[in-house]
């Protein structure tokens, strides 16, 4: 990996940092923090890679729970993550910040008509998010089914497939229109901005510079 090139005129220029984002709801959120710190990106037309103005930082759009294979791999150095992503994945990284958007919750799930006594003390749930799902109830003790799907959880319930779920609630409004309510909550879910390790070592002094830049305390013209 190089950290500086030559242009044609022989001085030096640092090659901009990489950063994996998720394409869905959080990539409007990402765009404007930046944008705010003088980090201004245009992707043309159906582009998915775009640099700032500043060539501080090259943007890559990504499928969000790829996030983190980018990030590993070093095709990023840092990426934009949810802790619920993070989780399922399970690598080494660095947490540099937390961001000031997309919070959510963890929650389980049912059918408001659903009867726990039909439970018989053992959880069937469907999820995105198996590993976590497993891990939460097993170090509780609770026996739990956990059955892996892609996406529409909340049909899950709807269909008969499996009384709970485990799944985000941000405004709630997915779980209303399909008849469902929270039976609890789990976990806190906060959005990251994290850093490969390597990469973080090797870039160190750009990454705190970036830091710096999105936390106010330095502007980014150059
Ligand atoms: C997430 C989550 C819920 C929904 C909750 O899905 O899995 O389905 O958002 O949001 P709400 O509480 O505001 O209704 P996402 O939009 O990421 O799509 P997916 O189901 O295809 O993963």
């Amino acid at each position: 990996m190089k950290d500086r090139t030559a242009n044609a005129s022989g001085t030096a220029r640092r090659e901009p940092l990489t950063i994996a984002v998720p394409k869905g709801r959080l990539h409007d959120s990402v765009r404007a923090l930046f944008g705010e710190c003088g980090l201004q990106f245009s992707f043309e037309r159906r582009k998915l890679v775009a640099e700032d103005g500043t060539g501080r930082v090259r943007l890559m759009l990504v499928k969000n729970s790829d996030v983190p294979v980018y990030v590993n791999h070093g095709i990023a150095g840092l990426g934009i993550c949810g802790d619920d992503v993070l989780y399922e994945y399970g690598f080494d990284y660095y947490r540099l910040m937390t961001l000031p958007f997309g919070s959510t919750r963890m929650c389980l799930a049912g059918r408001r008509d659903h009867n726990p006594d039909q439970d018989h003390g053992r959880l069937r749930v469907a999820t995105k998010f198996t590993r976590f799902a497993h891990d939460f109830f097993h170090d509780r003790g609770i026996p739990v089914e956990v059955i892996r799907l892609g996406g529409s959880v909340e049909l899950a319930p709807v269909l008969g497939l499996a009384p709970y779920i485990v799944d985000l609630v941000e405004t709630g409004s997915t779980l209303e229109a399909n008849d469902l309510v929270v039976t609890e909550e789990l976990a806190q879910i906060s959005v990251h901005l994290i850093a490969n390790p390597a990469y973080y070592k090797f870039r160190y002094q750009q990454v705190e510079e970036l830091l710096g830049i999105l936390n106010g305390e330095q502007g980014a013209e150059r």
